[in-house]
């Protein structure tokens, strides 16, 4: 699948929250990846956040620096969204730099697989040597795009009473 990973703009407004929705009309309401988009009231307010938190002079004094992308298809649609975050702090130590989400009707066409391949690259080019990944064993379809990026399992730790494991993807 082609996609092409861009940064979110004021032109997204209507496709983002058109995007979000899709995933509400399927019954998540949780967005992995997206910044907190799922939780947001205004398109705005998160653009500003996202956008500022992708330099070190801007990003939120409680957050690392990040890079969110939306992932478009060849029609210009909004079908993913993914975040790199360059370092880990101590609440992140565990859930990684990466986070990922492909629109519920646009899946198993290699969507993530795709955008996780590229932001493989964006995060190398950014001077990272290593992509730290955590995801619950039961997310076949997440584990798959880790292992298909050349994940390899580092270790398990407690999560919501179950147990979530920690993948490293060299770069
Ligand atoms: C996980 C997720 C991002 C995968 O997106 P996707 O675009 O469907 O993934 P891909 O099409 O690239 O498929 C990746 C691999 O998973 C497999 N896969 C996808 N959906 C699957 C399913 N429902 N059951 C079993 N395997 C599945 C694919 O076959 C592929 O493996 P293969 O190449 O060996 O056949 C998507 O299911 C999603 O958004 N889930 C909710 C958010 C989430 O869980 N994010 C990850 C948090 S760690």
């Amino acid at each position: 699948m082609h996609i092409t990973l861009v940064r979110p703009e004021a032109a997204h407004k209507e496709q983002a929250f058109a995007f979000r929705q899709a995933f509400f009309d399927a019954g998540e309401r949780v967005i992995h990846g997206s910044e907190l988009l799922d939780r947001t009231e205004k398109y705005e307010p998160w653009l500003l956040t996202v956008t500022a938190n992708t330099a070190p002079e801007t990003v939120s004094p409680d957050w690392v620096v990040t890079d969110t992308f939306f992932a478009l298809d060849f029609t210009g649609r909004i079908v993913g969204i993914i975040d790199l975050r360059h370092t880990l702090n101590r609440f992140l130590r565990d859930f990684g730099h990466c986070g990922y989400s492909v629109r519920p009707d646009a899946r198993r066409q290699g969507i993530a697989s795709e955008m996780l391949r590229q932001i493989c690259g964006i995060a190398k080019r950014a001077g990272m040597t290593s992509l730290q990944l955590s995801v619950m064993p039961e997310n076949r379809p997440s584990v798959r795009t880790i292992l298909k990026n050349g994940g390899v399992y580092q270790r398990s730790f407690p999560c919501e009473g179950q147990q979530a494991d920690i993948y490293s993807i060299a770069l």
